[in-house]
């Protein structure tokens, strides 16, 4: 039976001289994906309400384009220090320059991502939405931050979207269809659906006498229907470490059964696997020390909260868990019940994949650095990556998700040259793109920059590369061994060493990709780029800095930084 087409609403007589139009237009600012994926679902949603939709990525759209948009809705994330994701740079310096066109019958809507543990959260699409407004724009519903646990303020904001989209429009919407809204074609399991995943093999590829553990870890994919491409990462839904619920459960007096609640569903468990599974308990946010503060009127964390007291405030939170909190501030007569209600849901922990589907069918790669460190006079761990150092066996499983990455994809053409910048954990996308290339009989260059501390006991997947090297599937590589020598070289001395090489491969087209720590690393390879780009190419810094930055337009300068 054909499904009847809902009838067009008739437009009520005064709006009728000004009719709206159905078309939106959905951009995305996405450095990890999720901004990207619920931009899509948006989208979804939309269009089965019948609007025409288009969801495009910030940095796909021309912004000139802005004028004939009438209905837009952002999505988009914030990095760093309230920094815009890579690809919604390009937009976001538009909208805030002298180009920006008014915008007249114009209706948005921000939702923005981001982390209450950054001082600058969702800075980025607080500054999309102030300046839509400023541009003539109205809100068809305001602003949503979401914090890492996103699904349900997401789906607020949807729904808020869709009835201030259908109000303008004279209430003409159509009913969505019953047909669910699934996040995948390929697989049933998803961020919000995770895979349990069985564990094949977990080792330290770092030698004995190394400052570093850095665990190799390999994962079944079979009969999940999970499907990926190099780029992509893994979620990992991790659990705390026993120790520390143990501490915070003897810390409260708590008893480990006790049934409580764990979501707005109403789902119950035993309170240790509650706090085990299911809550963080290893970040202190601000939003969280105000909830405290509603449930334990303790001067001095009020004191703390109070307006002038911001950097104590930020210098407590930095590096503390909840048993500092509960200690600090003498919270033991709160419930167990009340204190669960205003933690943060378990967020998942994003891995950038190191392996080839075409290389390992039905498997997953991942390769993680184990965080370990002293602070506040305790030792603390990784979450994520200290359960896979030190409790997690092969045959054990583990909740896992596959999260796209457009952002971080090996060229279309197999021609095309690929220089790869990964030192430490850096290197982990890179092993899936020469697996990849390899196993595809890709043709085309390419060149690996990888770093790291110490030759003999650091040099991850030495023999893997040495044989890509000797077989010709990767053409050349620059490795800066740290703390071998009394200067440290890191990978941007040996990009420096071999400038007027690395600049002949950026004319032949190739593709520049980074990958690993952001704060200190990405930032100075990136600033090495523009030197060799203006060295070699007899640019002023300023071209230098265009070259590069039309580079990344062009999907020829990606990063995969955190
Ligand atoms: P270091 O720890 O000896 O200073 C992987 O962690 C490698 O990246 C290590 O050799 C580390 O060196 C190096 N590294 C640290 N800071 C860096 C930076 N700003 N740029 C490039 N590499 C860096």
């Amino acid at each position: 039976t054909a499904i009847a087409e809902a009838p067009v609403a008739e437009l009520p007589a005064e709006s009728a001289a000004q009719p709206i139009s159905k078309e939106v237009t959905i951009l995305f600012g996405s450095q990890t994906g999720n901004a990207h994926g619920l931009a899509k679902n948006a989208g979804k949603t939309l269009e089965e309400r019948g609007f025409q939709v288009t969801v495009s990525s910030m940095s796909d759209f021309k912004p000139n384009n802005l004028k004939k948009v009438k209905n837009l809705l952002i999505v988009v994330s914030t990095h760093g220090e309230g920094d815009p994701p890579d690809n919604a740079i390009s937009f976001h310096e538009f909208l805030h320059g002298k180009r920006a066109p008014k915008l007249e019958d114009f209706r948005f809507s921000v939702l923005s991502l981001g982390d209450s543990s950054y001082e600058f959260f969702c800075q980025t699409g607080k500054e999309f939405d102030q300046r839509l407004e400023e541009l003539g724009g109205t809100r068809v519903y305001p602003r949503v931050d979401c914090d890492l646990d996103f699904d349900e303020p997401a789906a607020e904001w949807l729904e808020g979207v869709l009835s201030g989209l259908s109000e303008a429009q004279g209430g003409s919407a159509t009913p969505a269809q019953a047909a669910a809204v699934t996040e995948s074609a390929e697989s049933v399991y998803s961020r919000t659906n995770p895979f349990k995943a069985e564990v094949l093999e977990n080792l330290n590829l770092n030698g004995r006498g190394s400052n570093k553990e850095t665990r190799h870890l390999e994962f079944s994919l079979e009969g999940s229907g999970l499907t990926f491409e190099p780029g992509d990462s893994l979620g990992i839904y991790p659990e705390n470490d026993p120790a520390l619920v143990d501490m915070l459960l003897l810390e409260m007096n708590w008893n480990s059964e006790e049934i409580v609640t764990v979501n707005k569903q109403g789902d119950v468990r035993p309170l240790k696997e509650a706090l085990t599974s299911h809550f963080e308990i290893t970040v202190l946010t601000k939003p969280l020390l105000e909830q405290a503060a509603k449930l334990s009127a303790n001067k001095e964390l009020t004191d703390l909260l109070s307006a002038g007291n911001e950097d104590k405030l930020k210098a407590y939170i930095d590096g503390r868990d909840l048993l500092d909190l509960v200690r600090d501030f003498g919270l033991w007569g709160v419930s167990a019940q009340e204190f669960i209600s205003i933690l943060r849901k378990m967020p998942a922990r994003l891995y950038s994949i190191a392996s080839s589907l075409s290389a390992n069918p039905d498997e997953v790669h991942l390769t993680i650095g184990a965080v370990r460190y002293n602070t506040h006079g305790r030792d603390r761990n990784g979450v994520c990556s200290i359960l896979c150092a030190d409790r997690l066996q092969p045959g054990d499983t583990l909740p896992i998700y596959i999260q796209h990455n457009d952002n971080f994809k090996l060229p279309q053409n197999p021609d095309t040259p690929i220089i790869m910048v990964g030192p430490g954990t850096g290197i982990a996308p890179f092993r899936s793109f020469i697996q990849e290339r390899e196993e595809t009989g890709a043709e085309g260059k390419s060149w690996l920059f990888f770093g790291d501390q110490h030759f003999v006991t650091d040099f991850l997947y030495q023999t893997e590369w040495q044989k890509w090297l000797k077989d010709g599937v990767l053409t050349k590589m620059d490795v800066a061994f740290s703390r071998d020598t009394d200067e440290k070289v890191y990978v941007q001395h040996r990009m420096e060493e071999q400038s007027k090489e690395l600049f002949k491969w950026l004319q032949e087209g190739a593709v520049v990709y980074i990958c690993g720590d952001e704060k200190h690393m990405a930032h100075d390879v990136h600033n090495t780029l523009i030197d060799i780009i203006e060295k070699e190419g007899g640019m002023s810094r300023e071209k230098a800095e265009e070259y590069l930055a039309d580079m990344q337009q062009q999907k020829r300068y990606q990063r995969d930084v955190y």
